[in-house]
């Protein structure tokens, strides 16, 4: 696939190159002049700290907090840190290209406004349909953890919710009202502006990185040798079974499935890579940044590389408090201090978790408005989600339609499946980005980029390829559920999107005239 050279039709009021249907690119130049008409401009307030504050605030949660344990547990064993360096690695390699498409488009939207840029209409579409996989999906399933560590908080108090109300649990039906309430919260407080947003979440990250830093700090002193032995435990035939819930390379290329060994270290990092989850949000600010070329790859880089020290950092700590195969699954940080005879820490690590997740999940909706904001802007979905409160300069209704929805679905859904859903949803969008960075190079040398790709086209593809490898170790159920997804956004796309595009509309009228 590829769009067009030359400088031809780039002006201001172009909006198409050249009329291509459903690989119609819109222009960069179109993208930011669509983000200065006032009935669509977003405030411009947030700096490279905000960002890095919202990046490190969305990509601590669930992943460090629940899933550390359960896959050294069943998976990685003590290796599970070496996990966490290889999703660290896909998503600095994606985190590259996410940089250089954001400060060259700075605006609201992430992948999907790259894509428009350089792939064209229908890979938008496919991309931010596919990112309501990573952030509404997300958001659900990280209010439902949050709720978990809430509920066992109010039982070590003594108050116990009944169960209808507590989610549903062993294929019994309940409904999660806290995950619900948290959800219509934080839509409240988006809906208010972004600097409400941001301070609250400023105040939210620091007690997360806090407790974070504790568990590194506190933890160290009952660390024992003992427990890194094996510190990568021999491969096992897997006790998940074979068929559909085995990684689909393993199908692919006739392995036995299997857990731990070198093997472990990969699949196990296809799961923890939901952990990483976020940073990529960073980018979808850009349009609310003061500076973006400057701020949004160092917001990007910033919330990232901190994010992957801590991650490593709490792996390592854990596993040499506990034994990997003691190691509690629902909540292995608080538990691993609870095992050395410290349930005060253990009570600290509880709250400060239910505090951070509340941050991670605002900013996954946060996001996820923004993305919907700008396809709606485009006219991929309905204009009426895309006008801007007078007062607060947020997207209210795009915000508020998300907030109800998502809330719904937090209070009706099971983590497990879910979260892998999330995870290749996002894999996908770093695979299409990375493409992106490599075409709009070739298609617009000229665009200012003040953030660079390095060793373009090296980097890119090394990133398709790593982000693929990801997928691949995925369960071949998730990949069935995703293809599932795909179709019904190409539906949605061919019904509504196609004719209703600005793009088209414009074409239509240029055609008339
Ligand atoms: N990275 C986020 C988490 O771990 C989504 O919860």
């Amino acid at each position: 696939m590829s769009t067009q050279h030359g400088p031809q039709g780039h002006g201001p009021g172009g909006g198409t190159r050249r009329d291509r249907g459903v690989l119609r690119t819109k222009s960069i130049e179109q993208s930011i002049q669509d983000t200065e008409e006032p009935e669509h401009a977003l405030r411009k307030s947030l700096s490279a700290l905000d960002l890095t504050v919202f990046g490190v605030g969305v990509v601590i949660g669930t992943g460090i907090f629940v899933l550390t344990g359960k896959i050294a547990k069943e998976q990685a064993g003590p290796a599970v840190a070496l996990s966490f360096v290889v999703a660290g690695v896909v998503c600095a390699l994606a985190a590259l290209c996410y940089a250089e498409f954001a400060s060259t488009v700075p605006v609201a939207g992430s992948a999907y406004t790259f894509s428009y840029a350089s792939l064209g209409e229908l890979p938008a579409w496919i991309i931010g349909w596919d990112l309501i996989l990573e952030l509404a999906l997300g958001c659900a399933v990280v209010a439902v953890g949050w709720s978990g560590y809430v509920r066992s908080l109010l039982d070590t108090g003594g108050l116990h919710l009944p169960s209808m109300l507590s989610g549903s649990h062993g294929g019994q039906f309940g409904f999660d009202l806290l995950a619900c309430v948290l959800v219509l919260v934080i839509t409240g407080i988006l809906v208010l502006g972004m600097k409400l947003s941001s301070r609250v979440t400023t105040v939210v990250v620091g007690v997360k990185v806090t407790v974070v830093l504790l568990v590194i700090i506190a933890g160290s002193f009952f660390v024992s040798g003992a427990n890194y032995d094996p510190f990568i435990p021999p491969s096992r035939p897997s006790t998940a079974g074979g068929g559909l819930t085995a990684p689909l390379s393993q199908l692919m290329f006739g392995f036995a499935p299997s857990d731990f060994g070198v093997m472990g270290i990969f699949a196990a990092a296809a799961v923890v890579f939901f952990a990483f989850i976020g940073f990529d949000i960073v980018a979808t600010a850009a349009e609310e940044t003061r500076v973006p070329q400057r701020d949004v790859p160092r917001g990007i880089l910033g919330s990232l590389a901190i994010c992957t020290l801590l991650y490593v950092a709490v792996s390592v700590v854990v596993t040499g408090m506990e034994r990997y195969d003691q190691l509690s699954v629902d909540a292995p940080l608080a538990d691993a201090f609870k095992h050395v005879g410290h349930p005060f820490y253990a009570g600290l690590i509880s709250f400060g978790a239910a505090v951070g997740l509340t941050s991670v999940c605002m900013i996954l909706l946060l996001g996820q408005s923004r993305v919907f904001f700008a396809m709606s802007r485009d006219g991929l979905l309905p204009q009426l989600f895309s006008r801007v409160h007078p007062k607060f300069g947020t997207p209210h209704r795009s915000t508020i339609v998300l907030g109800v929805v998502v809330a719904v679905v937090a209070g009706f859904t099971s983590i497990d499946v879910l979260a892998e859903l999330v995870n290749i949803g996002t894999l996908f969008a770093f695979v299409v980005v990375a493409i992106g960075v490599v075409l709009l190079r070739r298609a617009r040398p000229d665009l200012p980029r003040a953030f660079r790709t390095p060793l373009v086209p090296f980097v890119p593809l090394l990133s398709v390829l790593a982000s693929l490898w990801l997928m691949l170790n995925l369960p071949a159920e998730t990949w069935i559920r995703f293809a599932i997804w795909m179709a019904l956004g190409f539906a949605v796309y061919f019904v509504y999107g196609r004719t209703h595009s600005r793009l088209a509309v414009r074409q239509r009228q240029r055609d008339t005239a």
